[in-house]
């Protein structure tokens, strides 16, 4: 039953092998290292930004944990807009050139973990989001995450699992992946003590503005914004088309 399994040693030596050879935001997006890709990658890392903000409303009061950090290129974009940031990551690889990419703002830092439970105190943080992560944690280290959460968060704060989920069904690729459905996590978050507050489509596979951008040569920051809210507003069109999507999922720590 192995390949039905993510497998822990198999995501760190891939993400540390896709830090170590592409050493920039490219390596926590779609890692083919080709020009095409690349391109694309322009606008997977816009719209992820422009959803982060605008689901985690930051303000300048907020501590807050990004789980899954990878080069850092969330923790980073949020920084100017909150008091301080916490980046975590199992990659040693991701976080030396998180280190090394992301110096100029000095209310990041950036932690290594191996195991439970994290190195953060009791109620340390306000908000917690993930992007992209949760898809690479088995089932059952995923319980301790959870339950980990909901001590380092501090009462009434608030977690934003950014997660490419199926409508349908489950799904485990390469030892590497698992998609899964929304009501696993809505699961997992409930025994761990959460309230769900809210769920949205915020990224579609596949995607019309991907495929649009993709086939642009440019870099415009309008037409990526233009593209980034198209996304938005198709992301629930022909649902039957979609064969995964990135969701995000809210709770609260009551
Ligand atoms: C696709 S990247 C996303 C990075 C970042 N969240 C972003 O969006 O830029 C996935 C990250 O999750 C990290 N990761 C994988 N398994 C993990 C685990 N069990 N616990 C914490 N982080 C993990 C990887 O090392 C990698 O940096």
């Amino acid at each position: 039953m192995d390949h039905l399994k993510v497998d822990v040693n198999k995501v760190v030596n891939e993400f540390d092998n896709r830090a170590e050879n592409l050493r920039d935001e490219n390596a926590v997006l779609d890692a083919r290292d080709n020009p095409k890709v690349a391109h694309q990658n322009v606008f997977r890392n816009y719209h992820t930004k422009k959803t982060v903000i605008k689901y985690l409303k930051p303000t300048l009061t907020d501590v807050v944990l990004d789980f899954g950090c990878g080069v850092g290129r969330l923790s980073n974009h949020i920084a100017p807009l909150v008091k301080k940031v916490f980046g975590a990551d199992k990659s040693t690889k991701m976080l030396k050139i998180a280190s090394e990419i992301n110096s100029s703002n000095k209310n990041v830092s950036y932690q290594h973990f191996n195991s439970y439970p994290l190195p953060f105190e009791n109620k340390s943080f306000s908000k917690i989001f993930t992007y992209w992560v949760l898809q690479h944690v088995d089932n059952n280290e995923l319980k301790d995450t959870f339950r980990d959460f909901y001590r380092i968060l501090q009462d009434n704060g608030m977690v934003y699992l950014f997660e490419q989920v199926r409508s349908n069904e489950s799904v485990v690729l390469d030892n590497i992946h698992h998609q899964r459905k929304r009501e696993e996590y809505h699961e997992l978050m409930k025994a761990a003590g959460f309230r769900f507050i809210q769920a949205e489509r915020v990224f579609r596979y596949p995607s019309y503005s991907l495929s649009i951008w993709s086939k642009y040569s440019g870099t415009s920051k309008f037409i990526l914004a233009l593209l980034s809210r198209l996304e938005l507003i198709t992301a629930n069109r022909k649902p039957d088309h979609i064969i995964y999507s990135t969701d995000v999922l809210i709770y609260k720590k009551l």
